[in-house]
C-alpha cells in the first residue's frame, strides 16, 4: 500500500525515505511525491526523487518526454551513467506548429550526451484514427485512453505514451520494469514505474508505482 504525503515545492527528505513492509500483511509502504501545482518548476525535485527510486529498484531504462531536450539532459545528469535514457520528442506531424518539434542542434546535443532520441507517431492519439475522428466525428480508442489518463494529469498520459513509443521502437528492455518521466507542457512533474508493453499489447502494460505527480492538475 502506498502512503501518500504532500510536499510543498521544496519537499524534504523524500530521497532518504526507504520503503518499509507493513505489519501484519504483505503491503509495502512507499512515498509518493505530490507537487501542489503542475509544471516545469518541479523538474529538479522530481529528478531527485526519480534517482532515489532508480537506485532502489535498480531501474536500467528511463524514458523521458522532452520537447527541446532540456529535461532529458537533466535526467541523464541526475540519474547517472549506468542508466539508458531514452528521450522521446514531439512527432513531426506537429511541425506546422512553430517551436513544437526538436531541432537538429537539440537532437545532436542529446546524442552527444549518450542519450537515445526517438521521434515517432504518438501512441495515444494524433494518428490515422484521430484524422478520421476530426473529419467524421467519434473517438478512437487511443483518445479515450488519453482522456482517461489525463484525469491523473497531463504528465501521466505522456508517461504511458512515451513508454509505448519507446517499446515499439525497440529502445527499452521488455522483460523488466522501466521508469517514465513527463510533464505538463514543459519540464517534468510526473514519474512512474511501468511494466512496459507495445501499443499492440497495450492491455499488458502495468503502472506499477507512482513516484511523483502534481495534486492540482491545472
Ligand atoms: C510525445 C509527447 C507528447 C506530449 N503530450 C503532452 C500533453 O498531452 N500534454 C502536456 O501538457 N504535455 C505534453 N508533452 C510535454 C511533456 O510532457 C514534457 O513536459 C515536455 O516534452 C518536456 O520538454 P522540455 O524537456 O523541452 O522541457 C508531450 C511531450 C511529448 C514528447
Amino acid at each position: 500500500m502506498d502512503r501518500a504525503r504532500v510536499f510543498g515545492t521544496r519537499g524534504r527528505g523524500f530521497e532518504s525515505c526507504q520503503p518499509r513492509h507493513t505489519h501484519g500483511d504483505d503491503g509495502l509502504e512507499k512515498m509518493i511525491l505530490y507537487f501542489e501545482e503542475p509544471g516545469p518548476g518541479n523538474t529538479d525535485e522530481l529528478l531527485r526523487a526519480a534517482r532515489a527510486r532508480v537506485d532502489e529498484l535498480r531501474i536500467r531504462d528511463v524514458v523521458v518526454a522532452t520537447t527541446h531536450g532540456g529535461t532529458a539532459l537533466k535526467a541523464k545528469k541526475t540519474l547517472g551513467l549506468g542508466v539508458n535514457v531514452v528521450a522521446v520528442s514531439i512527432a513531426e506531424g506537429f511541425s506546422m506548429k512553430p517551436g513544437w518539434c526538436m531541432t537538429g542542434e537539440e537532437r545532436r546535443k542529446l546524442t552527444e550526451a549518450g542519450i537515445k532520441v526517438l521521434t515517432a507517431s504518438h501512441a495515444l492519439g494524433d494518428g490515422v484514427g484521430s484524422a478520421f475522428a476530426e473529419k467524421y466525428g467519434g473517438k478512437p480508442a487511443e483518445e479515450i485512453v488519453r482522456e482517461t489518463l489525463y484525469r491523473f494529469g497531463q504528465g501521466m498520459k505522456v508517461c504511458v505514451e512515451v513508454v509505448l513509443m519507446a517499446a515499439d521502437a525497440g529502445m527499452i528492455a521488455m522483460d523488466r520494469d522501466v521508469m517514465s518521466i513527463a510533464g505538463t507542457s514543459e519540464g517534468a512533474d510526473t514519474c512512474i514505474v511501468v511494466k512496459p508493453a507495445y501499443p499492440r499489447t497495450f492491455l499488458d502494460l502495468e503502472v506499477r508505482e507512482i513516484v511523483a505527480k502534481p495534486r492540482a492538475l491545472t
